[in-house]
């Protein structure tokens, strides 16, 4: 149960810095860090809003810092790196005790991170990593292997490919362009079809982890690519943006173009129990208990792997109709 009596102000916010501010008390900074009391404050720089996963992720979040006792600074940074960065700076402005993030990409983090670790608060990645060389920039990070993520939806492909004839053609909605996920997914799917040389990307663009970019860059391969058979998305949400363009085009999807996506939202979930989708690798939203345990160990100065890896799983239609009933988001 949560304690309502410590609730921290956890509106989600577009970003204003001015939201970012007051209400800690908080001496700040030290590895042993926290207030007087042991509130711990921990300002939380949110990628944006672009998906049912990153709105699960928020809520998890929220609600983890709200039973825990956290004070929780949060921003949203609408997809755009230089507002994660001015939250971030306003948190270690405000001397919070911990910062955590999940970056918008992967690089240009290194000059904010070293402004961070200079004023002694720790930081914490959360479900998607930065490139910087040096780790010792934050603490831990917390999140998927996306890449094997990307070798799950592969591994599929090509097994339920195994008994066609011919060259199978793919069109990938990729993720927000320089974002770990949409990286690693890639990478990890391209490894993965290497298998079968039938298996071939004939388009890839970047749909933002959007419904509205899924749609839209699917309804530009609907008309420029012949003989769609595969669409991999990366995310449900472009997935379901993309069934919408296909059915549009008076076509069906999961059967005329069968459907791979990540994520396993609800509406994911539920486009896969009706067959419009043909297979969902799980990515886990709710890290938001294991994100206030980091945080505490953290600021108290303790040891925490540098690395901690969620776990999931996969899902087929048949998977899908058993669990929906019970999918927490
Ligand atoms: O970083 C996790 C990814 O970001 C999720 O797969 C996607 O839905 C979100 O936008």
């Amino acid at each position: 149960m949560f304690r309502k009596s410590l609730v921290a102000v956890v509106a989600a916010t577009t970003l204003a810095l001015t939201a970012c501010g007051g209400g800690s008390d908080s001496g700040g900074g030290s590895d042993a860090g926290g207030a007087s009391d042991g509130t711990i404050t921990m300002g939380f720089a949110q990628v944006g809003a672009e998906s049912g996963w990153r709105t699960a992720n928020t809520k998890s979040v929220q609600e983890a810092a709200e039973a825990a006792g956290v004070d929780l600074k949060f921003s949203d940074a609408q997809q755009k790196q230089e507002n994660q960065i001015k939250a971030i700076r306003s948190y270690i402005q405000q001397q919070v005790d911990v910062i955590a993030f999940s970056p918008v990409v992967e690089s240009g983090w290194d000059t904010v991170l070293k402004e961070a670790k200079d004023a002694e608060i720790p930081v914490i990645l959360t479900d998607r990593a930065v490139d910087s060389a040096d780790t010792s920039l934050y603490k831990t990070f917390l999140g998927s292997d996306f890449i094997e993520e990307g070798k799950k939806a592969g591994d599929w492909l090509v097994e339920d490919s195994a008994s066609t004839e011919g060259p199978v053609n793919i069109v990938e909605l990729q993720g927000t362009t320089g974002a770990a996920p949409a990286i690693d997914r890639k990478e990890g799917f391209e490894t993965a079809i290497a298998a079968d040389p039938d298996l071939k990307i004939v388009q890839s663009q970047t749909g933002d982890f959007t419904r509205s970019g899924g749609k839209q860059v699917m309804e530009a391969f609907l008309k420029n690519t012949p003989d769609i058979d595969v669409v991999y998305a990366h995310n449900d949400d472009m997935g379901l943006g993309a069934i919408e363009a296909i059915e549009a085009a008076g076509k069906v999807p999961g059967k005329d173009i069968k459907i791979i996506t990540v994520d396993a939202v609800k509406d994911g979930m539920t486009a896969l129990a009706d067959g419009k989708i043909n297979f969902i690798v799980e990515c886990n939203p709710l890290l938001g208990e294991q994100l206030m345990d980091l945080a505490a160990k953290v600021v108290a100065g303790e040891e925490v792997p540098a690395r901690v890896v969620t776990e999931e799983t996969t899902f087929t239609p048949e998977q899908a109709k058993e669990v929906l009933a019970s999918r927490e988001y």
